[in-house]
């Protein structure tokens, strides 16, 4: 039986962050994980040594740049460098959540651009291809001058969402003026009507409503939104106006989950918010590994099955991923 792909070709690496991911991904691509030592020295210094050759192969890493940001950047940067040394033909980075992105532009001026500091970091290494899921902002991959793919997860989390609720009776709500496209994307797909929420940050921790354009009033909202962190966007809005409206639904590709230990003691806590505020369900991928979190608030959807296929294409004769963009999942 023929190979999905040719392991005497294509290699598959993981680091700390995506192990349970790129298992997955590689068990669908009938292929092992390559083998790779990675420890550090005392001082905190990574020290990697591939266990395997990878002379003319098209090296693929799955690895999220999420928490710990820094020590994860640090590893990829590092697993490349080696790669490169060890006369890799190609590396294609596949970085489901790629951390730093959200500082992609001045906003007071005297700041660093990080997005494009980390595209530069990951070119200079030696990455020859970028694939990454729901970048926060499209103009990041201008910030690199090799081929830079973005898959969006919006079709998945939201056709996940209408299989397992009725949402004949929802509007899709956007939390803010600068969601109204992913929202304007999402409602169309499901055929519902768009609320806006029109608020003003009176100070840092104060969000005041202006208007809501659209009919809330006894309705299923469901929101979408490309990721949660400490959870306060949504939850200050949620705190607004989830009395008008019935169910809540949220879908956001990357569930960072940051915990502020001066509001939460758990994530029990930081759910439990969530619930009180009428969200029923929320939805995300793991394109961040949820190691210790399960909370029956949250359901995590799989991407190995897309990641498998990007591969499948990527390493194929002609490396397009044109076919993976008809598939129903976006
Ligand atoms: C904002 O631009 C993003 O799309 C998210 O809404 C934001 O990063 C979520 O952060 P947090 O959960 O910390 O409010």
């Amino acid at each position: 039986m023929n190979k999905i792909i040719d392991a005497n070709k294509t290699a598959i690496f993981n680091l700390s962050s995506s192990k349970n991911l790129a298992k997955s991904v590689a068990k669908t691509l009938d292929i092992e994980v390559s083998g790779l030592e990675l420890k550090r020295f005392l001082d905190g210094e990574i020290y990697l040594r591939l266990l395997e050759t990878v002379r003319n192969k098209h090296v693929f890493i799955i690895h999220s740049i999420n928490s710990p940001v820094n020590e994860n950047l640090m590893e990829i940067l590092i697993l490349v460098d080696a790669l490169k040394r060890a006369s890799a033909k190609e590396i294609t980075a596949i970085i489901p959540y790629l951390g730093y992105a959200r500082q992609d532009r001045l906003s007071k001026g005297r700041e660093p651009i990080t997005s494009k500091l980390v595209a530069d970091l990951l070119e200079k290494a030696g990455i020859n291809r970028l694939i990454t899921f729901d970048i926060h902002s499209n103009q990041i991959q201008g910030f690199f001058n090799i081929p830079t793919d973005n898959i969006r997860t919006l079709g998945y989390l939201t056709t996940a969402i209408s299989k397992a609720y009725d949402l004949s009776n929802a509007v899709v709500l956007s939390p803010d003026f600068g969601s109204i496209k992913r929202a304007k994307v999402v409602a169309k797909r499901l055929g519902l009507p768009i609320v806006i929420v029109d608020k003003r940050r009176e100070q840092q921790n104060n969000v005041e409503i202006d208007n809501i354009i659209g009919n809330l009033d006894g309705k299923d909202v469901l929101i979408v939104d490309d990721m949660i962190d400490t959870g306060n966007t949504l939850k200050k809005t949620l705190q607004l106006i989830h009395e008008k409206c019935n169910n809540i639904y949220i879908a956001a590709t990357h569930g960072v989950f940051s915990l502020d230990q001066t509001k939460y003691q758990n994530y029990d806590e930081y759910f439990n918010e969530f619930s009180k505020i009428g969200v029923k369900k929320i939805f995300i991928t793991n394109s961040i590994e949820q190691k210790a979190l399960s909370h029956e608030i949250l359901e995590v959807l799989d991407l190995s099955s897309q990641i498998a296929e990007v591969i499948r294409l990527v390493s194929g004769k002609h490396g397009a991923l044109s076919d993976f963009f008809n598939k129903e999942w976006n």
